[in-house]
C-alpha cells in the first residue's frame, strides 16, 4: 500500500482550476520532485496534502484512510508536514533551545531532544551559532534552523515547496545534503523547485504538472526530456 495516494484532486477559485484531476502515489522512502512552470498547481497541491486548502473533488489517502479535510494540525500530527507552514521558530530564543524545546513538545525526553538537537546542529552546520538567538541568524541559517525543528520528530512525509529559493549557495548545499542522506536514511519527501539540476541530482522519480494536471510521472531524467514538459515549460515562459 502506498504512503500517500492522491487521486483525482480538483481545486477551483472562482472561474480557474488550480488542480484538475492529479494523482499520483507516493511509497513510503520516496523522494519525488513535483516540478511543472510557474501557476500550474503544485503550490496549491502541498497546501490541499497538508490541509491548508480544501479539495473541490478527489481524495487523499494516508496509508489507504482518507485524510483530506484534516486540519494541517491533524495531518502533521499523522505525519504529513509541510515545510515550513507549522515551524515555530523563536527568534529570542538560541539555536540548540529552539531545538530541544520543539523535541520536548513533541513529546522527547531530554536526553533524546539534546541527543537529536546535536546531531541535526551537526548536519546542518549550525555548529558555530548554536549558542546564538534564532533572531541573529542569517536567511538562509533560519531555514536551516526551521528544517532541524521539523525533523526533531521526522514526519512521515515532509512537503517541501522551493526550499532552495533566494538562499545562499552555501546552504542550498547544507540543505541539499540534509535532504539526501535523510532520504538514503528512510525519508519520504515530496519536493517542489525549480532548480533543475538539484532535481535531477537528488530525486529518482519525478511527477510534471501542467495547468492543473499531471502530465507525467516517471524517473527524473524521462520527464526532463520528455516533450511535452519542455513544451509546457517553454509555452509558460512566452506567456
Ligand atoms: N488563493 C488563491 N486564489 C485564487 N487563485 C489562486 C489561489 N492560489 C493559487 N491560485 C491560482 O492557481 C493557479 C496555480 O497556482 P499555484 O498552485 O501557486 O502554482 P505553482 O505553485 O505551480 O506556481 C495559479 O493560476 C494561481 O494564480
Ligand atoms: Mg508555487
Amino acid at each position: 500500500m502506498s504512503l500517500l495516494s492522491v487521486r483525482g484532486i480538483v481545486k477551483r477559485y472562482g472561474g480557474l482550476t488550480a488542480v484538475d484531476g492529479a494523482s499520483f502515489d507516493i511509497d513510503a522512502g520516496e523522494l519525488v520532485g513535483l516540478i511543472g512552470p510557474n501557476g500550474s498547481g503544485k503550490t496549491t497541491l502541498l497546501n490541499i496534502l497538508s490541509g491548508l486548502a480544501e479539495p473541490d473533488g478527489g481524495e487523499i489517502l494516508l496509508d489507504g484512510a482518507p485524510c483530506h479535510g484534516l486540519k494541517p494540525e491533524q495531518l502533521a500530527h499523522r505525519g504529513v508536514m509541510r515545510m515550513f507552514q507549522l515551524t515555530r521558530v523563536f527568534r529570542r530564543m538560541n539555536v540548540i533551545d529552539n531545538l530541544l524545546v520543539a523535541g520536548r513538545a513533541l513529546g522527547l525526553d531530554g536526553a533524546e531532544a539534546l541527543n537529536r538537537a546535536d546531531t541535526l546542529i551537526e548536519e546542518l552546520r549550525l555548529d558555530a551559532v548554536r549558542a546564538l538567538d534564532a533572531g541573529q541568524l542569517s536567511g538562509g541559517q533560519m531555514k536551516l534552523l526551521e528544517f532541524g525543528v521539523c525533523f526533531m520528530v521526522p514526519p512521515r512525509i515532509a512537503l517541501l515547496d522551493e526550499p532552495f529559493a533566494a538562499v545562499h549557495p552555501t546552504m542550498k548545499e547544507i540543505m541539499g545534503g540534509f535532504i539526501r542522506s535523510r532520504h538514503e536514511q528512510g525519508q519520504t519527501f515530496i519536493l517542489v523547485s525549480h532548480d533543475m539540476p538539484v532535481i535531477v541530482e537528488l530525486c529518482p522519480r519525478a511527477v510534471c504538472m501542467n495547468a492543473g494536471k499531471v502530465i507525467i510521472d516517471a524517473p527524473t531524467r524521462t520527464v526532463l526530456s520528455n516533450a511535452d514538459v519542455i513544451e509546457a515549460y517553454l509555452g509558460g515562459q512566452a506567456a
